[in-house]
């Protein structure tokens, strides 16, 4: 938790794309409760883009380390907490070097992108008896909150099962075939860099620990070959445009000037990340179509799907009980339309998308139905701006001030629940390797799920 001192004084560890949000609340609404001292980023004009903006802000100047120079970076400048935001395989070293030195860690998730990643950060928090806070932002957004008090209010009874369907479309889906993502290695695949946040949002739902799962799935849609298969795959050297003149699978960083400054020619020298690869490359290991059934103590089975190639974005979930049955559409971007520019909102659950699309507007509903009874609409009560349709700015307000009022839904998620949540992705990943169920108890986590 903060320390004593008046502020508290954070490193930002990952001075990327994510690292902004952090950054924007330490120097807006939560100014007061914290303040940047470093920054611990490997690519320095990333860091300037951060540092600019923060020295506008507040003034003075905060130096960049190299994450070889984590514990300096933490002992000179006195740092009390980190916020990680860096690539996922870079969690485990950053958080458990973190703690060893003796400061807390906010970490984005995936908490790691393997088991035994995980298992280095278990070892740490059991030597250290550290804080580490795990950001699940998806709990805290309006409509899954409004799910897990319907559910925990025992009106649909014990839960029996849970169908979660999860659909990312071509924009936002392929953006995890352009950079980093694309390879397994760097993040665990889909399955732990992004169902982890679905996999939270059910063990949290339904108040119960995963236990087994079996996958299934594979790369069907990005990459050379499958883009070779489904018939998107551009001829070489040519791209592929649609009607309105636009490659539907690039992203013009070029063309947004913050993306430019981030990601472009000038960071690009510095280390080669590119943002914007062709999501028909060959090479890429991560899969973009997945199913799984997990079995959870006590009964409840879950049954999932990702895709990253759907006409539009958003998820499904059916919560089957005794007593009858919730279910909570989400519609974050009806179908996929480019502005007159040519360009279409990354992330839709992030930023506003263009239009609005009559037959699947964007929205969300909560049906609940018991038994004999008719079907009833619940309200869902906004929370305000902000990202992840304003779960962004409470889970801020909870990382930086620590909880200051009662939390009966038990949104605040802990070190235990990072590893739950990613603990099923990690099992998914090996019975896709072995074609068999997988215990989380056999992952080797080295903590009591
Ligand atoms: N909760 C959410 O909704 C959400 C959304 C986006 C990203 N994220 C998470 O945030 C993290 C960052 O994602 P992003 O989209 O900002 O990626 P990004 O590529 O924009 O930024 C990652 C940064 O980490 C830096 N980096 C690489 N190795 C490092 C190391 N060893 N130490 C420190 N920094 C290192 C890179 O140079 C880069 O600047 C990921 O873990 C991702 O899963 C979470």
């Amino acid at each position: 938790m903060p320390s004593e001192n008046p502020r508290t004084r954070y490193a930002v560890v990952g001075a990327g794309h994510r690292a902004g949000m952090y950054v924007n609340a330490l120097i807006g609404d939560h100014a007061e409760d914290g303040e940047i001292v470093a920054w611990v980023e490997p690519n320095p004009v990333r860091a300037a883009v951060h540092e600019e903006k923060v020295a506008a802000a507040v003034g003075g100047s905060r130096p960049v380390f190299h994450p070889d120079d984590l514990e300096k970076a933490l002992d000179v400048e006195r740092v009390d907490r980190v916020v990680v935001t860096s690539v996922d395989n870079t969690h485990a070293d950053m958080v458990s070097r973190s703690l060893r030195a003796g400061v807390d860690v906010v970490v984005e998730k995936p908490i790691a992108a393997t088991a035994a990643e995980a298992r280095q950060i278990a070892d740490a928090v059991a030597e250290t008896g550290r804080d580490l806070t795990m950001t699940f932002n998806y709990r805290y957004a309006p409509r899954n909150s409004a799910l897990r008090e319907v559910i925990a209010s025992g009106e649909i009874g014990r839960v029996l099962s849970v169908h979660f369907d999860w659909a990312l479309d071509t924009v936002h889906g392929a953006d995890y075939f352009r950079r980093w993502h694309r390879e397994k290695t760097n993040n665990g695949g889909l399955l732990v860099h992004k169902s982890s946040h679905h996999f939270d949002l059910v063990n949290w739902w339904i108040d119960a620990v995963p236990q087994r799962v079996f996958a299934s799935g594979g790369r069907r849609f990005y990459g050379d070959d499958a883009g070779h298969a489904t018939g998107y795959e551009p001829t070489a050297g040519e791209r592929a445009l649609n009607e309105q003149g636009v490659d539907p699978w690039r992203i013009d960083v070029a063309n947004d000037p913050y993306l430019d400054r981030l990601y472009g020619a000038d960071a690009q020298e510095h280390d080669g990340y590119r943002r914007d690869r062709s999501v028909f490359d060959p090479g890429i290991t991560t899969e973009d179509t997945l199913g799984l059934v997990v079995e959870y103590a006590g009964g409840p089975v879950l049954t999932y799907s990702l895709t990253a190639s759907a006409p539009w974005e958003g998820y499904r979930v059916v919560v089957n009980g005794t007593r009858g049955r919730a279910e909570l559409e989400v519609v974050e971007r009806g179908s996929v339309v480019f502005g007159a520019d040519g360009k279409a909102t990354v992330d839709p659950s992030f930023t506003a998308t263009f239009g609005e699309d009559t037959v699947r507007p964007e929205g969300e509903r909560l049906v609940v139905q018991r038994h004999w009874e008719r079907a009833e609409e619940r309200p869902i009560v906004e929370v305000g701006p902000g990202g992840h349709g304003g779960g962004d700015t409470l889970l801020l307000a909870e990382v930086f001030r620590g909880r200051t009022e009662a939390d009966p839904l038990g949104r605040a998620a802990g070190f235990v629940d990072g590893l739950r949540a990613s603990g099923v992705g990690y099992a998914g990943n090996r019975s896709l390797e072995t074609g068999d169920p997988v215990r989380l108890a056999d992952l080797g986590l080295g903590v009591d799920l």
